[in-house]
């Protein structure tokens, strides 16, 4: 989603946000554009498309600037066109801004200022900002910038430059990140800080209507009426440049790379010896977790399929009620936190904005918050009470592969361990973790079935409508992997609950229509025979995923690609990797943009 990028310094500022820019270019835009002041006088670009749109465009200018903003826009208000990409301007251009995020009360601003005999250019909330700024400035940038953010609602996050004051940049930022990256007589600005992590490690984090004025020796950070000392931190986590190494996409590396991560998931994070999981970094008192009666789980979009799994391993395994609820619905419900209640937040950016609101909202009643999350110094982070890291590395491509399989993995560990605290015995608790163990060789195992799963993906790629039906275990699986299929191939893809379908889906089934079964699910095995005997009475047909060799199976469906044999909730993992790697395969041979899907983002910071 849209990201900010801002210099100020010796170095070329142009060239600076510009390479900024690209280290955002995986969160996902349309548009992009950049600003800054030369002899006391707005300079800009702004075009519609990929960032080398705008170098080319820039490249033609003679643009010689102290400091610079700029951003990759993911339109909200507004469509992707060059009047409304980013930088906006007030009536004089006196000064330029580029946002992230959603003013919510732009309407009435607008009328506001209509009313005052200010006219706009652009469909945008974000003119609105530069608009009101001018509106209140005599001189005192600061002071005008205070009276528009108490005018100002939603989730923001602003830089800016002023002709006035032509070697500084101005971040205000409210519910939505930004951070200040503090260089040797330089500094960064970026709405994710591993843009800048590169040149600096020393970094501070904006919160709730901050505002910096940032110059490249000194960065004072304000409120709304007065100064705050802010304290410095140190990035901590290893932000290495993103390279797709030999894959063609960064998607099809990170699928590559789950052996691995789910290893980082588990290393130093359990006792053979006790059948029970640990967490340096959980710092929570065992009389905290004993006391957990029931869980809340909070998620969106894949991180809400991991939390589905969570909520049947919790009540499965560890016996503990567990709840499941998507962030953007939840947040709106004024829900009741019983005592008792332990509410986990998962998020792969720790940015979500509707997670981030649910958690304040539960937080607001008392509520105790455990992120999962993959990104360190992210809001989650730092609002949640304690955090359980992903260990994946920074996932760059669009769609959720191995951060999905990470939150599996952890949640898993979470659960034996609230398991093991409670009723679990020992020798049951070491087949689980021998079980979780034998995952990443598992999925190593799918990955040597590439080329056979490719071969599939030949078979069905024309298809332009798909069901994915499990059981149990099996059903959130199928909801992630007709997810990745709609997402990267743009295919009309359902997950569905297989006992469900013939409650009404049985009449989109056909010949035109093929079934993905995910048959890993022994509990309901059986139960998933029966519905694919009804598909098949009606013409369909049926790709199965499948853990173990049935004559049965084999008689009903048209093809069927195996995966080793592993406990039910774990076998998710090995079949998601499956449906990754098909989604993949199809999206490539229907010459997809997999890495950067239409329309998507990679880090939703708005509503
Ligand atoms: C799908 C995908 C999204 C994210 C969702 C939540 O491939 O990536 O559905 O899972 O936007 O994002 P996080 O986990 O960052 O909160």
């Amino acid at each position: 989603m849209c990201g900010i990028f801002g210099y100020v310094g010796a170095r070329n500022a142009i060239d600076i946000v510009i390479e900024g820019l690209r280290r955002l270019e995986y969160r996902g835009y349309d548009s992009a554009g950049l600003a800054g002041v030369q002899e006391n006088q707005i300079v800009f670009s702004k075009e519609v498309g990929k960032i080398s749109v705008l170098e080319r465009e820039v490249r033609k200018q003679t643009f010689q600037v102290p400091a610079a903003i700029a951003q990759t826009r993911w339109a909200t208000h507004g469509k992707a066109t060059q009047v409304n990409a980013h930088p906006h301007f007030d009536k004089e251009r006196s000064l330029a801004l580029v946002h992230n995020g959603i003013i919510e009360n732009h309407d009435d601003l607008r009328r506001g200022l209509k009313d005052q005999g200010v006219s706009f250019v652009s469909e945008t909330d974000t003119e609105v900002v530069a608009h009101l700024i001018a509106y209140h400035y005599d001189g005192d940038l600061l002071g005008a910038i205070q009276q528009a953010v108490a005018q100002l609602k939603g989730a923001y996050a602003v830089a800016l430059v002023h002709r006035d004051f032509p070697d500084q940049i101005i971040a205000i930022a409210h519910e939505a990140p930004l951070v200040i990256g503090i260089g040797n007589h330089e500094a960064f600005l970026s709405s994710d800080p591993r843009a800048f992590a590169f040149y600096t490690r020393q970094a501070i984090y904006l919160s709730n209507s901050e505002i910096a004025i940032i110059k490249a020796e000194t960065q004072h950070v304000y409120s709304t009426h007065a100064s705050i000392d802010k304290e410095y931190c140190l990035l901590e986590q290893e932000f290495g440049e993103p390279s797709k190494g030999e894959f063609e996409h960064y998607t099809l590396k990170e699928i590559y790379e789950q052996p691995q991560t789910i290893r980082n998931a588990l290393a130093s994070r359990f006792v053979v010896e006790y059948g029970t999981a640990i967490f340096e970094e959980l710092t929570f008192e065992d009389r905290d977790l004993l006391s957990v009666e029931r869980v809340l789980i909070l998620a969106c979009g894949t991180s809400w399929h991991a939390g589905c799994i969570a909520a049947y391993m919790l009540g499965e395994l560890a016996h503990i009620s567990a709840q499941v609820e998507i962030s953007s619905e939840f947040r709106y419900k004024n829900p009741l936190i019983p005592p008792g209640t332990l509410v986990i937040a998962i998020s792969q950016s720790g940015e979500t904005a509707d997670t981030i609101a649910a958690i304040r909202e539960v937080k607001a009643k008392g509520a105790r918050v455990l992120g999962v999350c993959n990104v360190q110094g992210s809001t989650l982070v730092r609002e949640a009470d304690e955090t359980l890291f992903l260990k994946a590395g920074p996932e760059i491509g669009v769609c959720s592969t191995k951060a999905f399989t990470s939150q599996v993995v952890v949640l898993s560990l979470f659960t034996l361990l609230m398991a093991r605290m409670r009723h679990m015995n020992k020798t049951e608790g070491q087949e689980i973790l021998e079980e979780l163990l034998h995952l990443p060789e598992q999925v190593q195992t799918v990955l040597d079935q590439a080329s056979y799963i490719a071969e599939i993906a030949r078979k069905y790629v024309d298809y332009e409508s798909f069901f994915f039906l499990g059981r149990r275990y099996m059903y959130p699986t199928c909801l992630e992997g007709a997810l990745k299929l709609k997402e990267m191939s743009y295919i009309n893809a359902n997950g569905y609950a297989a006992g469900e379908v013939k409650h009404g889906p049985l009449a989109l089934i056909g010949e035109q229509c093929p079934v993905v079964a995910l048959c890993a699910d022994r509990i309901t095995y059986g139960k998933l025979l029966g519905n694919l005997m009804e598909i098949k009475a009606r013409h369909g047909k049926i790709l199965a995923i499948a853990s173990q060799k049935d004559r049965h199976l084999e008689e009903i469906v048209d093809d069927v690609i195996y995966v080793p044999v592993s406990r039910d909730e774990l076998a998710v993992i090995p079949v998601t990797v499956v449906t990754q790697l098909l989604a993949y395969n199809i999206a490539q041979l229907r010459g997809m943009d997999i890495d950067h899907p239409r329309h998507l983002a990679k880090s939703v910071t708005v509503e």
